[in-house]
């Protein structure tokens, strides 16, 4: 079995101090920086764009997993790239062509995930499965941290491992949103290995984010 890795999201960290807290999660044992892009229209909420990402690039040599709730997204892609974002996750609902998304994301040497949100099936994408690195699931509608965990989508995420598994790709399956330090087993039971959380490794245990961190990978 691959091993869990963590991906803390960077949007419950301290804004005013983005490269130290990156510093602080390379530290604590962080297997790659999640960077919530938010555009205020594909969801309710306006976060960072590609002069921020390409300022903190310097600040670490981790992957930095990054999320695009912009839409449309495709026009954009290269910009991310360029920045210095090494996973790119887009939402299918997010672009004209998610196959054309999807070849750019590739062709400019980035590893490429699609997400799911909670209402989103998982058919919308079932076409890219041998084409894509990741598929990113929603716990939580986009938009905000520190939102509760919606329980149903567990099944959303096993039927994804058995499809994996049936078919025997090689995809991984990341969570985000709403992930702590009790349901953490239950999602890597169903099938996740990639965690994403912000509020749990910077806020639990008074902001032990070593801690946090060592607890939602076992
Ligand atoms: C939600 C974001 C998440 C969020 C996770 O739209 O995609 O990555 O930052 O934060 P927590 O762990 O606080 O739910
Ligand atoms: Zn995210």
């Amino acid at each position: 079995m691959k091993k869990i890795q963590i991906s803390p999201s960077i949007l419950a960290g301290d804004f005013s101090n983005l490269g130290l807290e990156i510093k602080r999660l390379e530290q604590a044992g962080a297997d790659m920086i999640h960077v919530d892009v938010m555009d205020g229209h594909f969801v309710p909420n306006l976060t960072i764009g590609p002069p921020v990402i390409k300022s903190l690039r310097r600040y670490t040599d981790l992957p930095f997993d990054v999320h695009l709730m912009i839409s449309p997204v495709h026009k954009y892609i290269k910009n991310f790239s360029d920045a210095g974002s090494d996973i790119i996750t887009i939402h299918p609902e997010a672009t004209e062509n998610i196959k054309n998304s999807i070849n750019l994301i590739k062709s400019l040497g980035k590893k490429v995930g699609l997400s799911l949100n909670p209402d989103t099936p998982i058919d919308i994408i079932k076409n890219y499965f041998n084409e894509i690195d990741l598929v990113l699931v929603m716990t939580v509608y986009p938009g905000f941290g520190g939102q509760k965990f919606i329980t149903k989508i567990l099944d959303k995420i096993k039927d994804l491992k058995k499809i994996k598994d049936e078919k025997k790709l090689n995809f991984d399956i990341e969570v985000d949103g709403g992930i702590n330090l009790n349901n953490n087993n239950t999602v890597i039971k169903a099938g996740a290995n990639i965690l994403v959380s912000g509020t749990t490794i910077f806020k639990e245990n008074n902001g032990d984010i070593k801690k946090n961190i060592e607890l939602l990978r076992t």
